[in-house]
């Protein structure tokens, strides 16, 4: 089976790259300048930018994939909102030039989209209402909408504020954040009142894994089985690592005037995931354990 991913570069996208090839799958790495991945035999890299249709289509052409999965976004809300035109490009555009190309291919196609697409009470179930409060999550809905339409076999995936081990060259995410400034011994203002449920990336992975593996179409939410806040994720870092707990300062998000509005009470409910997929999360605690090891490893 061969496996395209996009977004090869980022987060998710490396941590997919590097979980598909080790479980024996043939990965198509199509990631935006120079490689970030080591070299392993059944990875391949290409370098594009998706934005360009001809050089998309050349690489459809040359690979033939069986599995597209679509990660790659400009995927920071306060970007997106500023620069609203280069979001629509980048995660509506792309995701429709993706899907003509995957037209002419017998290709399951997984999309990564997010809980941002959602407002306020949360968690949320597959089929809540939609109701974006900011640019980046209208983005990711709009791109949700071309998925729906198209006639490809497909699948939607939704996680939430993905977390996890750092990769060499990789972009460390907020766990080895609030690592550094504790290290640093800086305080840190964290916020209480906003509610998640962070999917860590290996989690995501495997649930990935299941449903290129058993063709399973439809949306699905891929997140933790806890609801926490930024706060609480933070002190459990630091309990973790063994830092000094007494730096991170809670506050509430009327603390820092941001940009975008960002949901309070946010999270997904995970049971379809859990019934149709076998899904098993692992709870926070053990997860940033994990990722910390693999970090040291
Ligand atoms: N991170 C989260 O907490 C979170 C939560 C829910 C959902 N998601 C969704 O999950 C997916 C992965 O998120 P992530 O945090 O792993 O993202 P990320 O680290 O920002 O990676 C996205 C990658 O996409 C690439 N990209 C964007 N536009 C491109 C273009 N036109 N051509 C080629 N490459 C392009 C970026 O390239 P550059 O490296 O050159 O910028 C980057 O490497 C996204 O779809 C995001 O919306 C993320």
């Amino acid at each position: 089976m061969k496996i395209m991913i996009t977004g090869a570069n980022g987060f998710t996208g490396m941590h997919l790259c590097l979980s598909l090839v080790q479980k024996g799958f043939e990965v198509h790495a199509l990631g935006r300048g120079e490689c970030r991945l080591p070299s392993l035999d059944n990875l391949l890299y290409h370098p594009i930018e998706l934005t360009s249709v001809r050089s998309l289509l050349k690489i459809f052409e040359q690979v033939a994939p069986d599995v597209v999965i679509h990660t790659a976004a400009m995927s920071k809300p306060d970007i997106c909102e500023m620069h609203r035109d280069e979001c629509i490009k980048n995660n509506v555009e792309v995701t429709r030039y993706l899907l003509e190309a995957s037209r002419h291919f017998p290709v399951h196609f997984i999309h990564l989209s997010t809980d941002f697409i959602f407002g306020e009470n949360g968690p949320h179930r597959e089929d809540d209402t939609a109701s974006p409060l900011n640019f980046y999550g209208e983005s990711k809905l709009m791109a949700e909408k071309l998925i729906l339409q198209s006639e490809l076999t497909a699948s939607i995936v939704r996680p939430v504020f993905i977390y996890g081990s750092l990769l060499p060259l990789g972009r460390p995410s907020f766990i080895q954040w609030v690592q550094q400034k504790l290290l640093n011994g800086e305080k840190i203002k964290i916020v209480t009142d906003q509610q998640r449920t962070p999917t860590y990336v290996q989690d995501l992975c495997d649930a990935i894994t299941t449903i290129l593996t058993f063709k399973k179409t439809g949306i699905y939410h891929i997140a933790g089985k806890d609801i926490l806040s930024p706060y609480d994720m933070a002190i459990t870092v630091a309990k973790v690592l063994d830092l000094d707990t007494e730096l991170i300062e809670p506050v509430t998000s009327d603390t820092f005037p941001e940009p975008v509005r960002r949901a309070k009470r946010s999270g997904l409910y995970i049971d379809k995931a859990i019934r149709e997929l076998n899904y098993t999360p692992h709870r926070f605690e053990d997860a940033v354990q994990l990722s910390f090891k693999k970090d040291l490893a």
